[in-house]
């Protein structure tokens, strides 16, 4: 079991500023190393557990390469969760067994485990997700890495502050919009959550906007104003996507479902109240038209995948403005400092 000297990435927000600097300034050096063919097998022999609840292209493919390239090895597992709403959280299964069984077991032989778990698998059950990655860490003697639950989606934050920085060489002073965007679908709020969670860490004027009914867990929103006036940044809600994007040095529009339509709102998710009240913002789509309020040089930013035509145009996610495949590198280079950073010593 995890007596505490074993450090956990799930959300940025029980890292302190100091820890994630560290880790950014790792990333940046991987990244030279791999661009220059610089060897770089700091972890030989290390394995790492990829327990994949739910699809995913970037996320799967970028730790995978990641620990190919630090000389370690990836294990991809694809649990089935056989799901019972009676269950309780430590019960869902990995196939067969529970997570206490899991979680010893692949201590026993690997480094690390990482876990994906969102949506349909839990439910809808708002932070059923995140409960679950806890339990794996309750009882693992190795780190677990959170890629991505039902509240947080820690290493694509973190990807993102490296590529603003890349692009913008600092967040502190910068107008940042985080939006939401139609999408014809229902998707977690994990990134935005992350997003406003760790751009205010970083000393951004972030500004998040929705339409009505689509908060973001007031705890969150709490975090991220305390988490502003700590930095020297703000946080502001805005409910008009062109209100957020005036003047603003970063776009991040993106879709999410709305908390109001999941439990524990409501005793059972209601996916077409939802989408009745999604389909009502059909013009929250990021054109070049919505670019023109901007700052003259801003970037626009996504996680992917991206629902082109409703979430953006093509013309806007193909453009100029677009940053999207330097982020999806940054997964690369932030996963491989978090991994380094979790497993060298172990
Ligand atoms: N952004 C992201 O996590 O992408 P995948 O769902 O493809 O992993």
């Amino acid at each position: 079991m995890n007596t505490g000297e074993i450090k956990d990435f799930i959300t940025t927000q029980e890292w302190s500023r100091d820890e994630l600097e560290e880790i950014l300034k790792l990333a940046e050096d991987l990244k030279e190393k791999q661009q220059k063919k610089i060897p770089h097998r700091l972890l030989e022999g290390k394995t790492l557990y990829m327990l994949f609840y739910n699809s995913s292209l970037r996320t799967r493919n970028s730790f995978e390469t990641g620990i190919f390239q630090l000389g370690g090895q990836g294990i991809y597992l694809s649990p089935t969760a056989v799901y019972r709403p009676a269950m309780a959280d430590e019960e869902i299964p990995y196939v067969t067994e529970r997570i206490s069984d899991v979680a010893r077991v692949l201590s026993r032989y690997g480094h690390a485990i990482s876990i994906r778990i969102y949506g349909d698998v839990v439910n809808w059950i708002y932070g059923r997700g995140n409960r679950i990655v806890r339990e794996f860490a309750k009882w693992a003697d190795i780190p677990v890495i959170n890629m991505e639950d039902d509240m947080f989606h820690p290493c694509q934050a973190m990807a993102d502050v490296l590529t603003i920085r890349e692009k913008l060489g600092t967040l502190e002073g910068k107008k940042v919009a985080v939006s939401w965007a139609y999408s014809g679908g229902i998707k977690p709020v994990a990134v935005p959550q992350s997003c406003v969670l760790n751009f205010t860490r970083f000393g951004a004027d972030v500004v998040l906007a929705h339409p009505k009914g689509l908060e973001l867990d007031p705890n969150i929103i709490e975090l991220a104003k305390k988490n502003a006036s700590e930095s020297g940044g703000s946080f502001e809600i805005s409910y008009s996507m062109d209100e957020a994007f005036e003047g603003a040095d970063v776009i991040y529009p993106k879709s999410w479902g709305s908390l109001e339509f999941m439990p524990p709102k409501v005793p059972k998710v209601d996916k077409t109240g939802m989408l009745e009240l999604m389909n009502k913002h059909k013009d929250w789509i990021t054109t070049a038209e919505k670019l023109d309020l901007c700052a003259k040089n801003v970037i626009y930013m996504h996680c992917l995948p991206a629902d082109r035509g409703m979430e953006v145009t093509d013309e806007v996610i193909d453009g100029p403005h677009s940053v999207v495949f330097d982020e999806a590198e940054n997964r690369l280079h932030v996963q491989k400092a978090i991994m380094v950073y979790l497993m060298k010593d172990l």
